[in-house]
């Protein structure tokens, strides 16, 4: 595996983050240590050696503070602690030291675009009187009509049904509204007041101060709102979805974005190293553009990969869109096609054993990209989304829909780690959080580890080999004539080529040597099969 000098960290290297392999660990998920059937952070801990065995670069923690859990942790209620549910502070700390120690480096979430209604400042918010400075830290509004019994405009909570919520009459408040983008129990802040700003200045520097190495960032794209908060021409729910170019959504992307996400830059310019990554759901160029200028973030989550069929046109046009984003700025592209709100994979292009192979063949052709690539955890293990009973279903989403939309509980089962019958090691309880099926005994890590053809060897090939071939400084892509439905690149000037079969039929093999393919290729034979991709050097 990889030469022990490579992972001795550089705490001044300001670019290591440019080619890194993110692992996104969803810590309800990942690994319960203390048997409660919930994933923590000293079960992140105890599977380090995991993580270096897969050899990604980074760790991306989803929310661990202190939270009702209403969104699963994006609904915080303090900041700058750690729920009890996942640890404490000491533990976080030890998590830190134990990953760098490893050559990881961690960076964490951060949710500036709302709180928990549990946050000191939305409790004395409601408990103040309308026009009062504890009101003004979030979106309150009287309502419309005769009383105000209507909400202020027509905005929708992407989790489904109105973004506002009218508060229950009081002496001294006939009822204001509030505003969530999210559940009701997330009010969205007012980034127009400056105490919201330096309380999440003071954040940043909490957790940077604690050695984390950067954010995440939850709903880059929201934050600010226009002013007078006017009214959707049509009102539509996205969750998750790109904001289609076009589509006028006066709930993202406001200008004023742009002046909060300078502030976060400042703040981390202060430490050595230190980065920022958006979570930008937005389809337009021009507009994404504008949030990696180069006083603002590092880098943006760009979900066109994402969002792009298993099909080869797809895929292309996501990734020239992607790099011509980033063309004028300093910034990486960014690669993902998995996270945390999104259906897996395997299952979205088309389940069973051709979802399977597709995931594969797309996970070769994320890591053969120029950029930070963004794996999501159990993506490594070849995951499908499971088929929740409704008892089980536990994402807000479900409710707020009408029980319409099934929500992201799906890809967010926990990991099955060892062993032939739930939870397979993930907990000491069968009790987990959310069920696990009764047949993941075949793709347990420990199923996986060991076997040279499974998706585990396949990633730790891949993330392995993508070490040796990537050229740090490389941003672009050349392409290669490729059959229809197929494509094939390699980074400009030079590196491993990445052919994709997209077809449905088997196509001959591009010249060169192959390192790496993503299924089994006939021995002898020069072709690729239908949903393969492979490497191949000079
Ligand atoms: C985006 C997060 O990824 C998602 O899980 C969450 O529900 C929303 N933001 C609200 O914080
Ligand atoms: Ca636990």
């Amino acid at each position: 595996m990889r030469r022990a000098e490579y992972r001795r960290l550089d705490p001044n290297d300001e670019t290591w983050w440019r080619n890194a392999v993110f692992y996104q660990v969803y810590v309800r998920s990942f690994a319960d240590a203390n048997g409660d059937g919930i994933g923590d952070l000293e079960g992140v801990r105890s599977r380090l050696g995991y993580l270096e065995l897969l050899g990604v670069d980074a760790l991306w923690l989803t929310p661990f503070f202190r939270s009702p859990m209403v969104d699963h942790g994006y609904d915080v209620s303090d900041p700058r602690d750690v729920d009890p549910l996942f640890g404490d502070l000491e533990t976080v700390d030890r998590l830190v030291a134990d990953a760098h120690q490893r050559g990881l480096r961690i960076i964490i979430d951060l949710v500036p675009n709302h709180t928990s209604d549990r946050h000191e400042w939305f409790q004395a918010a409601i408990a103040a009187a309308p026009g009062s400075p504890e009101r003004d830290r979030y979106l309150f509004r009287d309502g419309l009509g005769f009383g105000g019994s209507r909400p202020p405009n027509n905005w929708t909570s992407t989790f489904g049904g109105p973004a506002w919520t009218r508060l229950p009459p009081s002496p001294n408040d006939a009822g204001q509204w509030y505003l969530h983008l999210f559940a009701p129990e997330q009010p969205d802040l007012n980034w127009e007041n400056p105490e919201v700003a330096a309380d999440l200045a003071r954040t940043l520097r909490f957790w940077l101060d604690r050695g984390v190495d950067g954010f995440r960032i939850d709903v880059a794209h929201g934050m600010a709102k226009p002013a007078g908060l006017p009214d959707m021409p049509e009102p539509i729910r996205t969750c998750p979805g790109l904001l289609e170019s076009g589509v006028v959504d006066p709930r993202f992307d406001a200008d004023g974005v742009h002046d909060i996400h300078r502030m976060i830059r400042k703040v981390l310019d202060e430490y050595p190293a230190r980065v920022a990554i958006g979570e930008i759901w937005i389809r337009d160029d021009a507009a994404f553009a504008r949030y990696i200028r180069p006083d603002e973030l590092h880098m943006g989550f760009n979900f066109r990969l994402l969002a792009a069929d298993f099909d080869a046109d797809s895929v292309r046009a996501a990734i020239e869109h992607s790099l011509l984003a980033v063309r004028d700025s300093p910034a990486p592209a960014t690669w993902t096609i998995s996270n945390h709100d999104a259906v897996r994979p395997v299952t979205r292009y088309g389940g069973g054993q051709v979802g399977l192979a597709r995931a594969r063949a797309m996970a070769l052709v994320q890591l053969a990209l120029p950029g930070p690539v963004y794996l999501y955890n159990g993506d490594e293990l070849g995951l499908p989304n499971v088929e929740l009973p409704d008892w089980a279903l536990q994402d807000p989403v479900w409710e707020r829909s009408g029980r319409t939309d099934r929500g992201r509980d799906g890809c967010r089962v926990p990991l099955p780690w060892e062993g032939s019958t739930a939870p397979y090691g993930f907990s000491a309880t069968p009790g987990t959080w959310l069920p696990m099926p009764s047949n993941w005994a075949g793709i347990t890590v420990e199923a996986q580890l060991e076997e040279p053809t499974s998706t585990l060897s396949l990633y730790r090939q891949a993330v392995e080999l993508r070490q040796e071939h990537h050229a740090v400084t490389c941003t672009e892509v050349e392409w290669y004539g490729a059959p229809p439905g197929c494509l094939a690149f390699r980074h400009k000037g030079g590196g491993l080529v990445c052919a994709l079969n997209a077809s449905g039929a088997p196509v001959s093999l591009p010249p060169g040597q192959v390192l790496l393919a993503s299924g089994p290729l006939l021995p002898g034979s020069d072709a690729l099969p239908a949903n393969t991709a492979v490497w191949l050097g000079e």
